[in-house]
């Protein structure tokens, strides 16, 4: 009978152990199909090869399609809190909540770097 309950003890913290894993991962689990629709603000910008932007300086726009989704995450976060300078992604990260910007990571993860949802062609 000890055995027992020390047994159904151990499946209870295993089981909240997991309930608690599974709830975090879901924060912050990205969803393509989400990311698509969080898009249109970034594409005029990410999504045109070889794109400038010139606002403060003349910035080569980095292609995302095909980016790691994790790093992108981490990236537009960094903008957000401001470890990263850019002044307009900085502005634009700050719209962004943690679930945008993995949407957004496995959206562009799951493109390729040519000419992702690219609205010129
Ligand atoms: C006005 C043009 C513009 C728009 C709009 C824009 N970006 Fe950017 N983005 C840039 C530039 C320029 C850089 C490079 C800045 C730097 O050097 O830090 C950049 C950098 C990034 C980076 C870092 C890439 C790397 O390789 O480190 C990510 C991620 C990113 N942008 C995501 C986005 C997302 C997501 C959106 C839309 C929600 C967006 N950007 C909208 C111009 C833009």
């Amino acid at each position: 009978m000890k055995k027992l309950s020390i047994l159904s003890q151990m499946l209870v913290c295993t089981g909240l152990a997991f309930a608690g894993f599974t709830v975090q991962a879901q924060e912050v689990k990205g969803n393509a199909a989400a990311g698509n629709g969080k898009v249109w603000l970034c594409v005029g910008c990410h999504s045109i090869p070889e794109y400038r932007a010139d606002y403060p300086l003349v910035y080569r726009v980095p292609m995302l399609g095909g980016q790691n989704a994790a790093y992108i995450a981490s990236a537009l976060s960094e903008y957000k809190k401001g470890n990263r300078k850019h002044p307009t992604m900085r502005a634009i990260a700050a719209s962004l909540s943690d679930q945008d910007m993995a949407d957004i990571g496995e959206y562009y993860a799951a493109q390729t770097a040519s000419s992702p949802n690219n609205p010129l062609k």
